[in-house]
């Protein structure tokens, strides 16, 4: 018999209320407890500790496709790692956490997060010395090394595939292009994924540099007067600041071509789970489960082809880009980008999407 707790943390993303789901059906069948951690670490600040026992009542299967989180992950406001390194007062921040989860007597923590809470539980990895840490990787933005995947990009690759569909019918009624500008902070894999996805005629990612007057060459070249023209938010153009969309928006405005931005902004975080995603979400489950009964400790689930396995954080860690938060340079995060191999980056060039210098 075990007690484990689930926590949320990070932006949310469609797909982790099936992984709370299959998590905590799980555990019942193995005749563990499971409880929720509310609000992310500022549940665990709280006092009392912000925690909800679970059963198959709390999260129903119904659900369990909604998008968002139904553990919360927190307050922007509220101290977190990134506010409690800046402040010099880390230290105090990691024993509260510590001393919240002994007093929970937990036996694992299930950690649904990103990138950057895995580097942070990693980099403190004394808080949870005293219990089986497993993390289960989800983001929008697919930046976290050794997986094939992330919970909640495929929902959110869907998202903007619907959402490009519909500009697509306004952009040909008017002779217009669309320049949509995706999240992704400095990673390209959901702009070239979606763009793909839509059939864009260029995709402008971070990872890959281009040049605007060739841009501007391609979309006159193309046999048609409308289009899709995907932009992700981290792409950046020498002394121009600003939305890299507006930006691109005013070239092809000043190359006479007809266009229009938009921004699907946070509807690429919800919207109802795909079903990649909720297999993602129980293969995530049980390897995570699996890992709790193996007592595996400081372990990521991971997908490798169709398989999920756990690899160590240490790995995790090391097998990324390290780099500081541009706002907190004390934070260091590892980081995956879009490699040079990917194959869609072939794709692209292959059926002539404009996908920058030298493609
Ligand atoms: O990391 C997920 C993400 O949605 C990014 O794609 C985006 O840049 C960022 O979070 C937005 O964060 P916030 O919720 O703080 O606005």
């Amino acid at each position: 018999m075990k007690k484990i707790a689930i926590m949320t943390t990070g932006g949310d993303c469609s797909g982790l209320n099936t992984v709370i789901n299959r998590i905590v059906a799980g555990a019942k069948i193995r005749g563990w407890d499971v409880w929720g951690i509310i609000d992310g670490t500022d549940g665990l600040c709280s006092k009392p500790i912000n925690v909800m026992e679970m059963n198959l009542k709390t999260v129903p299967i119904e659900n369990a496709r909604l998008a968002g989180s139904f553990l919360c992950n927190g307050h922007a406001c509220m101290m977190n790692f990134e506010r409690a390194i800046a402040m010099g007062r880390v230290s105090e921040f990691n024993k509260i956490l510590r001393d919240a989860l002994a007093k929970l007597k937990l036996d694992a923590l299930v950690l649904v997060g990103g990138n950057g809470s895995f580097s942070l539980a990693w980099l403190n990895r004394e808080i949870y010395r005293d219990l089986s840490l497993v993390c289960i990787p989800k983001t929008i933005d697919f930046d976290i090394p050794l997986t094939d995947r992330t919970i909640g990009f495929e929902t959110a690759v869907d998202q903007l595939t619907k959402y490009c569909d519909q500009l697509l019918l306004t952009a040909r009624s008017h002779h217009r292009w669309f320049i949509v500008q995706t999240m992704g902070r400095d990673c390209g894999r959901l702009a070239l994924n979606a763009g793909i996805a839509v059939g864009a005629d260029a995709i402008l990612v971070p990872e890959i540099k281009f040049d605007v007057d060739e841009l501007v060459q391609h979309i006159k070249s193309v046999d048609r007067d409308y289009g899709i023209i995907m932009v992700s938010e981290g792409v950046t153009l020498r002394g121009h600041s600003g939305r890299p969309a507006e930006i691109i928006a005013r070239k092809l405005t000043a190359a006479g071509i007809a266009n229009r931005t938009a921004f699907p902004d946070y509807i690429q975080r919800a919207g109802d789970t795909v079903a990649a995603d909720r297999i993602l979400g129980a293969k995530m489950a049980t390897c995570a489960l699996n890992a709790i009964e193996n007592n595996e400790t400081y372990v990521m689930t991971a997908l490798r082809g169709s398989d999920c396995v756990t690899v160590p954080l240490s790995e995790f860690y090391a097998a990324g880009d390290v780099r500081a938060d541009p706002n907190i340079p004390l934070v260091k995060t590892t980081n995956a980008y879009i490699e040079p191999d990917d194959p869609l980056l072939h794709v692209a060039s292959d059926l002539g999407v404009y996908i920058g210098v030298g493609e």
